[in-house]
Order: C-alpha cells, then structure tokens, then sequence
C-alpha cells in the first residue's frame, strides 16, 4: 500500500518555455505544503487543501490570484472539493471577492450545501470564511492586467485559457480528497461555470473508488462527467495511466475537447496525463525524498 502520496497539477495547456521552471516550482511548493500536512497525519482534506492554496496564491496559474480576467476585466473563480470517506463535497462558483476559493469550497463541503454560485457565494464566504475576502482588483495580477489590455486593444477575445489546478491526496487513514480551482475560460461569458465545481466532471473523491482532479475545456468535461468515468474505469480493473488514455480518447472522439487529469486509486496507485500538449504535474510518495515535477508526461519515463 502507497501511503500517503499527494499529486497536484497546476493546468494542462501550451505551457511557454519560460513558464516551464516558474510551473514546476510552483507545482513542487503546492505538493510539498499538501506533503507537510500528510507527513504529520493530517487528513487528504486539509492537505489537498493546503496545496490547491499554494496554486492559488502563485501567480503562475489560471486560480486565485492570477486568473484570467473575463472581458470586463474582472476574474470570476470556480472551486469544488470533495472528501472520499464521506462524499461531502462543496463547491463555489464565479466568486469575485474570494482570495481562496478552495477554502470556501472546503467550508462548503462543511455545510448542508454542495454548490454555492455567483454574488451569493461571496455573500456567503464574507458571513462563514470572513478571512479569505478581497477586493475583485486584489485578484488581478500585473501580467494579467497588461494581457487583457492587449485583448481590450485587439478587440479580440479569442477561445483563451482554460487551465485550473488540482490536487488529490490519500492519507495514512486511508483517506481520499480532491479538489480542483479555475479562473475558468478568459472569454468566457459572465456567469460561465465550467467543469472544476461540478463533482463528478472536474474532481471526484470516493474512497471505494478512487480521486481526480481534471483540467481542460470545461464544457467537454461536462457532457462525458469524465471525473466520474475516469474513476468508474480504474475501479473495474484498468491500471491510472491507461484508464486516463482511455477517457481522454473517450472525451476527444465525442466532444473534440481536450484536458488533463490526475488522480489516485484507494491503494495509492498515481495516474496522470493529457490530449492537451502540456501540463504540470508533481507529485510524492513515501519512497521520494522530495516531489518530482514536469510538464509533460513524456518527461516521466
Ligand atoms: N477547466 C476549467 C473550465 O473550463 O472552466
């Protein structure tokens, strides 16, 4: 048995050549803070937690601080998370006001709700999570910033990003969780939610079958609920890797989407890949000294 083992993604995309160090660094720190949390005893909840809020506040990726700006220049952000013991989950979605979406979604998982959406969900993270309030400019980072205005100049804004981050954990209890975190599409239509709150599509936690945590074109996640096919196939038999290829294969034949996931079986088994050209990934388990990290899974071998 492989426990514990964390794995975290920071988005599956065209990754820049000067964006490789910068998403494997970030990458590393998330999976060290969610290690720290496991090491001690922790659960799988508070270390995927602790991890996806390392992505968060790292500007390097389309979550937290960071995220793309939608046309009118404000980032709307998506979370869910949910606990593989007891199939809580909580999700918010298009947030504006949020530093750590995934904090408020682990709150929700607390709560009677699953999925809390719009200027209610900040309402409520301002009444439950009062700490993790901003201001909707506290969001926007200068890179950001100077990217919107180069769109708002073109008068284009094209099919844009899609990536998230990620993470799944397995604790020494046996324990399961996921949780995913998205600035969602930059064009995306105010109001837009993807596949990273919904569970069973952008992340899934059930300790009989498995966890994942997806990135991606969100709309194609949805129709195929790939977070729950991906778990459905390791749990009947095939190994990570090749239950991955098949989803993906499943994903791009029915909707032409593309994506990434990671995910771990309940004996702590890790799986990743994607059909988009890159993403960053890493991981650890008991028999590492540290996390490794890459940004294409050709680099794994
Ligand atoms: N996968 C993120 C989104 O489509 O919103």
């Amino acid at each position: 048995l492989n426990q514990p083992v964390i794995i975290v993604h920071g988005g599956a995309k065209e990754i820049d050549p000067e964006k490789v160090e910068p998403s494997k660094a970030g990458c590393r720190r998330a999976a060290d803070a969610g290690w720290a949390v496991l090491e001690r005893g922790g659960s799988a909840l508070d270390a995927i937690e602790a991890a996806v809020r390392a992505l968060e506040e790292d500007g390097t990726f389309n979550a937290g601080y960071g995220a793309t700006l939608n046309p009118d220049g404000v980032a709307r952000l998506d979370a869910g998370m949910m606990d593989g013991a007891t199939l809580n989950a909580g999700a918010v979605a298009a947030v504006e006001t949020v530093r750590h979406p995934c904090t408020v979604a682990r709150r929700v998982l607390e709560a009677p709700e699953v999925l809390i959406v719009g200027q209610h969900a900040d309402r409520w993270a301002r009444e439950n999570v009062s700490q993790e309030q901003c201001s909707p400019g506290d969001l926007i980072s200068p890179e950001q910033r100077s990217t919107w205005q180069e769109k708002q100049k073109a008068g284009a804004f094209g099919p844009g990003t899609h990536d998230t981050v990620g993470a799944v954990a397995l604790d020494k209890n046996g324990h399961l969780a996921a949780c995913a975190s998205t600035g969602g599409t930059g064009d995306k239509y105010p109001g837009r939610v993807g596949d990273s709150p919904i569970a069973g599509s952008g992340f899934y936690a059930d300790d009989g079958l498995g966890a994942c945590a997806l990135t991606g074109e969100g709309e194609g996640v949805l129709r195929l609920t790939l977070g729950r096919v991906v778990l459905d196939q390791v749990s009947s038999g095939r190994d990570p890797d090749g239950a991955i290829l098949e989803a993906l294969d499943q994903l791009q034949a029915r909707t032409e989407a593309r994506a990434g996931i990671i995910l771990l079986t309940p004996d702590g088994r890790i799986g990743w890949g994607h059909n988009e050209r890159d993403m960053a990934v890493a991981y650890r388990t008991t028999l590492m000294d540290g996390p490794a990290a890459f940004t294409n899974k050709m680099e794994e071998k």
